[in-house]
């Protein structure tokens, strides 16, 4: 499968000016003869000089990084099969780039620095293009000094509509995040402390719904949501309940799923991680229901209301299939797959104490700031020895294990892969992720066809371990090779 193909470009290009609303429009150039598909241009200007209210009046506006002057960035919303141009301009007093988070693009786009390119110059541009392959529900974050960049509010989402959508009232995105503010609801510059590094990463003090400490959600009785949810905190895992409302999985990662309800109710994301959930409204006329977080225990806390109006939409909820088409993903062969250990090492209280794995001595490591490591070894940079060589297309199975007493959200980039095992026992939905979340002392099985040639980024998306040497390169081969 080749995912970078040349394609003639469209003249009219719509330009994202900063702070301008997404203008929705697919151009094909109409003098062009060659099958194209359309060109979809947006404009990316990370900066540091805007401030948003964050926390609610009387509370100021917090100092952020931002793209195009928001936070979360812009909803980049476009077609699956449109081909896609990011012109990005750098306004940080540092070096950055942009990752495509879940999207399977080509490894000169996939935007890491040294490995897929060089790092963009402050006052630098660069331009990113590929092609929209996958629907579903994605987000962009730059892959430099990620735990401050990143947490400083530099983040968008980019969701990708399926060919023929589902029937739903409103499609939204929330985009949950979570800050460490001061007192003068400006963050923190605590950022990469050893104590956040290696305990369970920067969890901070203020949650927001898109930017905002959220109060309220108005909806009506009867009414269909699809709410894509993108956890795009730096650490923080989110696990919420819904109520008296029951909502359907629909997809995670992007990447449909049978529809589902979760077992026991909580829709659990750990950094990094989507769920595409649909909600019928099925409360009463002006009742009001609380949404919680109950993860961390004893900081349970109310993440926002849902508020009935006196108006039902509908007396009976839609009853129209929620199931989403399937994207063309290669499906693993496991009969044929080649299996490969991975174990994850490290941190406090963990079995870094005992064991490190591996070639470092504890007291060296934290004194260096490498608290974290994959199969004996953390990283310093984006750069270093392979974890594994895997040959094109080709089926992988990684049997991981989580030697730590913390939980990782594990990230590979390039593919999605199938979680088959938890612990031993298959999953039920064998579900594809790009992003997997494992409990302390978890064994979790994924596996994938190695069908995208590169250098591909292997982490924890705790961008606090990751920076703390969390972090492995996997490479694809271009050719299949004969052993
Ligand atoms: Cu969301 Cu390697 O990143
Ligand atoms: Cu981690």
């Amino acid at each position: 499968m080749s995912f970078y193909k040349s394609t003639a470009l469209s003249r009219r290009e719509v330009l994202l000016a900063g702070g301008a609303t997404l203008a929705a429009a697919s151009l094909t150039s109409s003098w062009s003869l060659a099958e194209t598909s359309p060109v979809r241009s947006f404009k990316l200007t990370a900066g540091t000089r805007s401030s948003v209210q964050l926390a609610p009046h009387p509370h100021p506006q917090t100092r952020v990084w931002s793209y195009n002057r928001k936070v979360p960035g812009p909803e980049i919303r476009v077609r699956q099969g449109d081909r896609l141009r990011f012109e990005v301009e750098n306004g940080l007093a540092e070096e950055t780039t942009v990752h495509w988070h879940g999207l399977r693009v080509p490894f000169a786009m996939d935007g890491v620095p040294h490995l897929t390119q060089t790092p963009i110059a402050a006052g630098g541009t660069f331009t990113y293009e590929f092609d929209a392959l996958d629907a579903g529900t994605y987000w962009y974050h730059p892959h430099q000094r990620s735990f401050e960049q990143v947490g400083r509010g530099l983040h968008g989402p980019l969701i990708i509509e399926e060919r023929s959508p589902i029937q739903v009232d409103r499609d939204l995105t929330w985009v949950l995040d979570d800050w460490r503010l001061e007192r003068d609801a400006q963050i923190s510059g605590d950022f990469g402390n050893r104590h956040d590094a290696a305990h369970n990463g920067r969890v901070g003090n203020t949650v927001t719904i898109n930017g905002r400490v959220p109060e309220r959600f108005d909806v009506k009785r009867g009414e269909r949501i699809r709410l894509r949810l993108i956890n795009a905190a730096n650490a923080r895992i989110f696990a919420l309940r819904f109520a008296d409302h029951a909502p359907w999985i629909i997809a995670l990662d992007g990447q449909p799923v049978t529809p589902h309800k979760a077992a026991d109710g909580l829709i659990v994301l750990g950094p990094a991680m989507r769920a595409d959930l649909i909600i019928d409204m099925t409360g009463a006329p002006d009742k009001r229901y609380t949404i919680t977080d109950p993860f961390y225990r004893r900081l349970e806390y109310r993440l926002i209301d849902f508020v009935y109006g006196d108006r039902p939409l509908r007396e009976k909820p839609l009853e129209s299939s929620i199931e989403l088409a399937a994207n063309t993903l290669p499906e693993p062969d496991l009969r044929a797959a080649e299996r490969h250990q991975v174990r994850f090492n490290g941190g406090m209280m963990g079995a870094m104490m005992m064991d490190s794995g591996g070639r470092m001595n504890m007291m060296e490591m934290m004194r260096s700031g490498r608290m974290w490591l994959i199969n004996g070894v953390a990283a310093t940079g984006h750069v270093m020895e392979l974890l594994v060589t895997l040959q094109k297309d080709r089926t992988y199975i990684l049997d991981m294990r989580n030697d730590t007493a913390w939980h990782h959200p594990i990230h590979l980039h390039g593919h999605s892969f199938r979680v088959i095992s938890r612990n031993g026992q298959p999953t039920t939905h064998r579900e594809w992720q790009d992003t997997v979340l494992m409990a302390p002392r978890e064994r979790v099985e994924i596996a994938f066809v190695a069908d995208n040639p590169g250098d591909w980024m292997f982490h924890c998306h705790i961008l606090e371990h990751q920076a703390a040497g969390m972090m492995g390169v996997i490479r694809v081969l271009e050719k299949p090779q004969r052993t």
